[in-house]
């Protein structure tokens, strides 16, 4: 066992290892399965899910929706099944809905709810409600939404009155797959034609999932149109596994020294593997195998061998198709022979932590020299140098937890990382997957 848990504390030490060898699979998408769930429970007749991602926040989409009347059975292992009502079918929730930890949850709800004929009250734990709301809240308005928060709408919670929607074209201040799916959720319900364009291209699953329930969706370039929408169809969907939360083990497995992993059944979606572009920049051997397609979405199997990785430049461009890798890929500089630099990665300081921040604190407590700055980080890969280890914290974010579980088994005393149950958010079961395939 390499991961050993202090029940008192929350906190997890992870040893020194000598590498991760076997197989694995990793948990359900957890975009896909929020978008499984919202567009299950608007469309005719039943969806039926497998692969699902049971963490706490798919968790809180599913009460969301519960709460507004739709009937939703979820009787584990990745199995759920959504008894849609239609379009018009939500009813009014007697109580406010907590998003918990989850920003997917509250912003493409925020669109949908934008266009219930009720109202709604929306908010979440003390991190979600500091996180930026005004950029999905100032287009719905331009869309006729009627929504009312903490400063000027800013901040959670959101108070939402329903109201009729007319679709407009919008250029958005930043690539969001949340922004743009909350204008897209909203725009099915809107009179007319909703046009977004961003100024680079975000992950596309809500466009993907809602073609797949029989919408009208078209994409050129940066941009995405949907039209108003009558119907949507209830379906099958088989949920591939979160190339975010493969991203942990792809990583432990190169900077570590006896490491052969295959990881299966992995979503690549090409707006979502920039990990594995920036992983392989760096010297990575990373092997994409047995590539298919499942429920539109492109699957394959992920074969990773230690390697002596070196350091690189990283811009916002590479970064934006691995927007949530910014901490394992710190991780994997940190190990690196030379320096690595991320820039233009301003977005990051408003994740579920300061993702600069925290991450440039956690390395340097683990004997890792770096420089913080405003929109990015500079990292002094310790290469063939052994770092020391120490004691960091998850700041209640899942990837900060699993990330720095990573760089313990490259750490001579290893890391304790305390609030480590933070992991459940996204990777139920993440400690007993590591253990199972560490060497030590
Ligand atoms: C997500 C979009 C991204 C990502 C988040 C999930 C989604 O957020 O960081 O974990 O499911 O649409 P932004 O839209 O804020 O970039």
């Amino acid at each position: 066992m390499a991961a050993k848990k202090d029940i008192f504390s929350g906190s997890v030490k992870i040893s020194q290892a000598k590498g991760l060898r076997g197989e694995i699979s990793v948990p359900g998408d957890k975009s896909i399965s929020h978008r499984s769930v919202m567009l299950g429970s608007i469309a005719d007749g039943v969806t039926e899910v497998t692969g699902f991602l049971e963490g706490e926040d798919n968790l809180s989409t599913i009460g969301a929706f519960r709460s507004m009347g739709i009937s939703i059975d979820a009787p584990g292992h990745g199995k759920v099944v959504i008894h849609g009502k239609g379009m018009d079918g939500l009813r009014e929730p007697e109580d406010i809905i907590d998003a918990g930890n989850s920003g997917t949850t509250t912003r493409l709800l925020t669109g949908i709810l934008s266009a219930q004929p009720f109202f709604s009250v929306i908010t979440g734990d003390s991190s979600l409600r500091k996180r930026p709301m005004k950029r999905v809240v100032e287009p719905l308005i331009k869309m006729g939404a009627r929504i009312s928060g903490r400063k000027g709408g800013s901040l959670l919670p959101l108070a939402i009155t329903g109201a009729r929607l007319k679709g407009v074209y919008y250029k958005t201040p930043v690539a969001s797959a949340q922004l743009k799916s909350a204008l897209l959720l909203a725009g099915i319900y809107a009179d007319g034609e909703t046009a977004i364009e961003e100024p680079e291209r975000s992950r596309d699953h809500t466009e993907r999932m809602l073609k797949l329930f029989g919408a009208y969706v078209k994409t050129k370039g940066n941009s995405v149109i949907v039209n108003s929408t009558k119907r949507l169809n209830g379906c099958k969907i088989k949920i591939p596994g979160d190339i975010s939360s493969a991203a942990f083990f792809v990583a432990g497995a190169l900077i570590t020294s006896g490491s052969e992993l295959l990881i299966k059944d992995v979503g690549v979606n090409p707006t979502r593997t920039g990990v594995i572009n920036i992983l392989k920049k760096m010297g990575g051997s990373i092997e994409i195998l047995n590539e298919r397609e499942a429920s539109g979405e492109p699957v394959a199997d992920i074969l990773v061998k230690s390697s002596r990785l070196k350091g690189v430049e990283v811009n916002w461009q590479e970064l934006l198709s691995a927007i949530d890798e910014f901490p394992i890929i710190c991780v994997a500089a940190a190990f690196a022979e030379g320096t690595t630099r991320i820039t233009g990665a301003g977005e990051l300081r408003v994740k579920e932590s300061d993702r600069i921040a925290v991450m440039s604190g956690s390395l340097s407590s683990i004997g890792v020299k770096n420089k913080e700055e405003k929109e990015g980080i500079t990292i002094e890969g310790l290469g063939t140098i052994e770092a020391e280890g120490g004691e960091v914290e998850s700041h209640g974010d899942h990837r900060i937890a699993m990330s720095m579980a990573m760089a313990g088994l490259k750490c001579r005393k290893g890391v304790s990382i305390s609030g480590a149950a933070s992991v459940d958010v996204s990777f139920p079961g993440f400690f007993k997957t590591l253990s199972g395939v560490t060497v030590l």
